[in-house]
């Protein structure tokens, strides 16, 4: 039966390595077919996962600064909500967000929501 339970999870949510792999305020990023994932860990221990593309030129989130629950642009400075993906502010846009949790110190990802991104971006 626990066998059961854990295969259910291990077909839902995708392991990504150990949350200690990311400094804090740090970043790594995950390729999923043509999508490129960036995982965020905040300084207080914060998982989230976003698409590693601007939503102004595309310039790699997973380089940017973080500060709270947020990543600033290193090309242009836009601000990112990494919950929400919304961008902060004046400036308006909106990258996609990925589902997180972290069990055992191993951080998941939702695998429905990587599923439907890439078949997106990979049809594009
Ligand atoms: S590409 Fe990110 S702010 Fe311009």
């Amino acid at each position: 039966m626990k066998g059961d339970v854990m295969n259910a999870f291990e077909s839902e949510w995708i392991s990504i390595g150990a949350v200690t792999d990311i400094p804090r305020e740090g970043a790594r990023c995950v390729d999923a077919g043509a999508l490129r994932v960036a995982v965020f860990r905040t300084a207080e221990d914060d998982v989230y996962a976003i698409e590693d593309r601007c939503p102004h030129r595309g310039g790699p989130l997973s380089q940017g600064i973080v500060h709270g629950g947020c990543v600033t642009c290193p090309l242009h400075n836009m601000v990112i909500a990494l919950d929400t993906g919304e961008a902060q502010g004046a400036d308006e846009g909106h990258v996609t967000t990925f589902r997180t949790q972290v069990r055992d110190g191993i951080i998941f990802i939702a695998a429905s929501d990587i599923a439907s991104i890439a078949q997106t971006a990979s049809a594009a």
